[in-house]
């Protein structure tokens, strides 16, 4: 058991999130909600919140690497947020080529490894090549894995699965008994993965927006009103801690 001490006074006393280290989730996917507020709030552009979005994601990834979580997987563009402005769209394009850019030597030596899911073939050439670079450069990394959703969509992911075992069945590669949902996993973007045990959506919205749709099945849901840009390591040990209450069945009784 590690004590972690919030820093903020509330009552008179030092509030104490306790974490127990041996039920860390290992798999966090989180839905980076709140940007186009947090910018809204400051009379700034909607790209500026994207942006400080962009900058919350080191703390959190940071604080997920000392707590032992395995897995955090981030929406950062959906199949549906092609619907936005084209101008937000381009932003959304260059700040994953950005980061991509400024961050891969840092990630690439504290041992993560980029994975993306979501159908990048459809994202321009410049987004596919730096998405390229970065998964080969950190492919034999063994920390942390950083799983970036990029023209990522739950229904489309399944599609997209269905299709390649389609093309299988017609090559002989797979028979219908062999077909049941351990080897389906096999087809979808996130395979070889645990699927998520918590799903975080901050900004006060509480809905899944086509994220993860096969692997939520059973994952536990944690909302929050602060809008993404100001998440932070606290919150996610908040998070967390909330995780470590909840009681986890699996559909079963204990
Ligand atoms: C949702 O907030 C956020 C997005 C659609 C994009 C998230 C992208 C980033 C945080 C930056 C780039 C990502 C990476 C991996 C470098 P919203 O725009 O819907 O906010 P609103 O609901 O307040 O308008």
């Amino acid at each position: 058991m590690v004590k972690f001490f919030n820093n903020k006074q509330k009552n008179n006393s030092i509030e104490e999130l306790e974490l127990d280290m041996e039920n860390i989730p290992k798999h966090i996917a989180i839905i980076m909600d709140g940007n186009g507020r947090w910018a809204k709030e400051r009379k700034l552009p909607r790209t500026m919140g994207h942006r400080a979005g962009m900058a919350a994601i080191k703390k959190v990834l940071k604080e997920c690497n000392s707590l032992g979580v395995r897995y955090l997987t981030l929406y950062a563009f959906s199949t549906e947020n092609w619907k936005r402005p084209k101008d937000e769209v381009n932003a959304l394009m260059k700040l994953l080529v950005e980061f991509l850019r400024k961050e891969i030597n840092e990630l690439h030596e504290e041992n993560v490894r980029i994975s993306i899911i979501g159908d990048i073939t459809k994202t321009p050439d410049f987004c596919q090549e730096e998405i390229a670079m970065a998964l080969d450069k950190t492919k034999d990394n063994t920390g942390i894995v950083l799983n970036v959703a990029f023209n990522y969509g739950g229904r489309d992911e399944i599609i997209r699965s269905i299709k390649k075992v389609m093309e299988d069945y017609k090559e002989g590669k797979i028979t219908l008994e062999e077909f049941n949902e351990k080897s389906f996993e096999n087809y979808l973007d996130t395979k070889g993965m645990p699927d998520p045990d918590m799903i975080i959506r901050p900004s006060g919205e509480q809905r899944i927006s086509n994220y993860l749709l096969w692997q939520c099945a059973y994952s536990e849901f944690w909302y929050s009103n602060i809008n993404w840009p100001d998440f932070d390591g606290e919150a996610l040990k908040k998070a967390i801690s909330d995780y470590q209450n909840r009681d986890r069945r699996f559909g079963g009784v204990k």
